[in-house]
């Protein structure tokens, strides 16, 4: 096994699909009445979060408490960061508490992989900058495989603000490891042809998501990052919505088993219609609800846990 998670690039496909069936394993706890196993006990988690989160901080915590870890959640806002602390000091302190794993979440793309560097746990890369998200994109490809059956051979369309998404980075990663086909759909103010071709070899671009639509398994809906755009990268929302926003004639061009999802947050309204949001295609609570368990499954698996 791997000692860090810090890209979707790090796992060969034995790999993740060693993790996706351990995921597999933990979602039966998510049923049972006391939705506990001892797996990490006497384990230290830190949570290390740099830049707000709704999903992935609480899912992190509650995938530690699940194992029986002991779990310590510090965020930027109220900790000596506020004061100048670096991050090399606060891992430091980190290290000096006996941190088995630290999960980072940060605004500056590469911060995991220096953090990697500083402590002898574990890293899992919660989200750094527009560059890496890991276990969102491992989620995802749990999701794909719980609804579809499987993943080599799937085709997935990204669609939206490729540019600022570690989420897509991540995806495309991982997503050709495991021999699926990745299209990137969007303006083209917003696709960077040479980074998607220098991730990975073959991934498709376009900017046309109506011809897209009829050909694929999924469609995954990016967020449009507009907390980490200085510049106008389209006209208007409403002119970002008409032609790359997935409302409900676009939805009906998709195949019968087509599902759509979006790792939220949603802009509903902008890059999702409501109505398809909250459609029976839809995975987005289900997304949530996989992201526990795959990261039970990493966590469990990056630390050795003892057997289940
Ligand atoms: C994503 C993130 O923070 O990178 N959300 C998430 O982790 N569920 C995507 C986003 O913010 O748009």
């Amino acid at each position: 096994m791997i000692r860090h998670l810090l890209s979707g690039g790090d796992v060969d496909a034995d790999t993740a699909t060693l993790i996706l069936d351990t995921a597999t394993e933990m979602a039966t706890v998510a049923g049972r009445e006391v939705k506990k196993l001892p797996a990490l006990r006497g384990r230290t988690v830190v949570n290390l979060f740099y830049e707000d989160s709704t999903r992935t901080r609480i899912s992190f915590e509650a995938a530690a408490k699940r194992l029986s870890a002991d779990v310590i959640n510090f965020s930027a806002k109220g900790s000596s960061v506020a004061k100048g602390e670096s991050l090399k000091d606060t891992a430091l302190t980190l290290q000096a508490m006996g941190a088995d794993a630290v999960v980072v979440r940060h605004p500056a793309s590469g911060a995991p992989h220096r953090l990697a560097n500083w402590v002898d746990g574990s890293v899992v890369n919660a989200g750094d900058g527009t560059h890496e998200h890991p276990t969102q994109a491992l989620l995802d490809a749990y999701t794909m495989r719980s609804r579809l059956g499987r993943l080599a051979g799937l085709h997935v369309a990204v669609v939206g603000d490729v540019l600022h998404s570690r989420v897509a980075r991540s995806n495309v990663l991982l997503l050709s490891t495991l021999g699926a086909k990745v299209t990137l759909v969007g303006p083209p103010t917003l696709i960077p042809v040479d980074i998607a071709q220098a991730l990975a070899p073959g991934i498709g671009v376009s900017y046309d998501l109506d011809a897209v639509l009829p050909n694929v398994d999924v469609v995954m809906m990016l967020r449009v990052q507009r907390e980490r755009m200085n510049d106008s990268y389209f006209p208007s929302a409403r002119e970002y919505a008409r032609r790359y926003g997935l409302d409900v004639p676009r939805m009906r061009r998709l195949p019968e088993h087509a599902i759509v999802m979006h790792p939220g947050p949603m802009n509903r309204g902008m890059e999702i219609a409501p109505e398809v949001a909250d459609s029976p295609r839809s995975t987005i609570v289900e997304q949530v609800a996989n992201g526990v368990s795959v990261r039970m499954a990493v966590l469990y698996l990056l630390l050795g846990g003892n057997n289940l």
